[in-house]
């Protein structure tokens, strides 16, 4: 090793891309021995400055009890470790590189096949925001690995979250949030198209814009709750009420000449709705809709 020889390192970090080294600053920063290592030389040198020891080979850097791994994505991820597969017996591995679900049980599997605990997580943040109180990283996995390294994991991210035994929990979750944002973020700018359309800029639809997402999210306990009972008694607003207002969201984007994707989605899915006979249910049994998945 480069640095440092005389203290071994608490965790090690493997793959030093963009989120890597964030995630290896922030453990340097807070004191925290770390051990990195890239495939390719020269991207550890800041880190070097910043106090940590550099690995010249992968099979040094795990002498670490916690091994993270940030690579672009599973293949990357075999790629680095099975040629250090007979080193990872007893150590916790944390594998933070985005997949799937299915990805994250077959890494588990493979890990338990070697003797070592075997974590999966999703990082909902960029480089710049690990380290900080209020990031989120999700982790899943056996507990007991994710309660032993539990301050390690707060490090990196203030609001790190443990979501249950089954590694793929974190994809999950993680596509969950991804499903979440990108349907709030092509309402906005769906709504900013057409109204700028009349000359309206979208600085001015941002007041409305704002209540709409906080007024939107204050229905979502009473919603939980109606998904995980499986009861959709449309008490607030019925289906066809909802259909309906969907039908003049697409008549009045044809009209502003916009893209009808965003909205003839919401209502290609309204009118499943009615067709399956929910026009007097509330809005929330579209799950069941979800859920009968007729790409099968
Ligand atoms: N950046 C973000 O904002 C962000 C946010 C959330 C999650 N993530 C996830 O974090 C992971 C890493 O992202 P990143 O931004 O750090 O990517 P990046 O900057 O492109 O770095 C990729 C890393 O993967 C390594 N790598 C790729 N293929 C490899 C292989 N076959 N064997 C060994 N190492 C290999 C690269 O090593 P070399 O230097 O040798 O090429 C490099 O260290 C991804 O799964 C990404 O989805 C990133």
């Amino acid at each position: 090793m480069s640095n440092h020889d005389d203290a071994r390192a608490d965790v090690a970090v493997l793959g030093l891309g963009a989120m890597g080294t964030a995630l290896a600053q922030a453990l340097l920063a807070a004191g925290i021995r770390t051990v990195v290592w890239n495939r390719t030389p020269g991207r550890a040198d800041g880190l070097a400055t910043d106090g940590a020891r550099v690995a010249e080979t992968s099979a040094e850097a795990v002498a670490a009890e916690l091994v993270l791994v940030c690579v672009s994505d599973y293949d990357a991820v075999r790629g680095v470790l099975t040629p250090i597969e007979d080193r990872l017996a007893g150590r916790v591995v944390v594998n933070l590189t985005s997949g799937s679900s299915a990805e994250a049980r077959s890494m588990a599997a493979w890990a338990a096949d070697r003797g070592a605990s075997y974590l999966d997580g999703a990082i909902l943040a960029a480089p710049a925001e690990v380290g900080a109180a209020d990031t989120v990283i999700l982790f899943s996995g056996p507990q007991e690995a994710y309660d032993a390294h539990r301050q390690s994991f707060e490090t990196v991210a203030g609001r790190a979250t443990y979501l249950g035994a089954d590694p793929g929990l974190s994809s999950l979750h993680d596509v969950a949030v991804l499903a979440l944002m990108w349907s709030v973020l092509n309402g906005f700018l769906h709504g900013a198209a057409v109204l700028k359309r009349a000359g309206v800029r979208a600085e001015a639809f941002l007041p409305l814009a704002r209540d709409g997402i906080s007024t939107t999210a204050g229905w979502l306990d009473a919603y939980a709750a109606q998904v995980d009972a499986g009861d959709h008694p449309g008490d607030d607003s019925t289906m066809a009420t909802h259909v309906a207002a969907m039908q003049h969201l697409l008549e009045e984007t044809v009209s502003a000449g916009v893209d009808t994707t965003v909205p003839a989605a919401f209502k290609a899915l309204g009118d499943r709705a009615l067709e399956a006979g929910l026009a007097d249910r509330g809005y929330t049994a579209l799950v069941d809709l979800l859920l009968s998945d007729r790409s099968h």
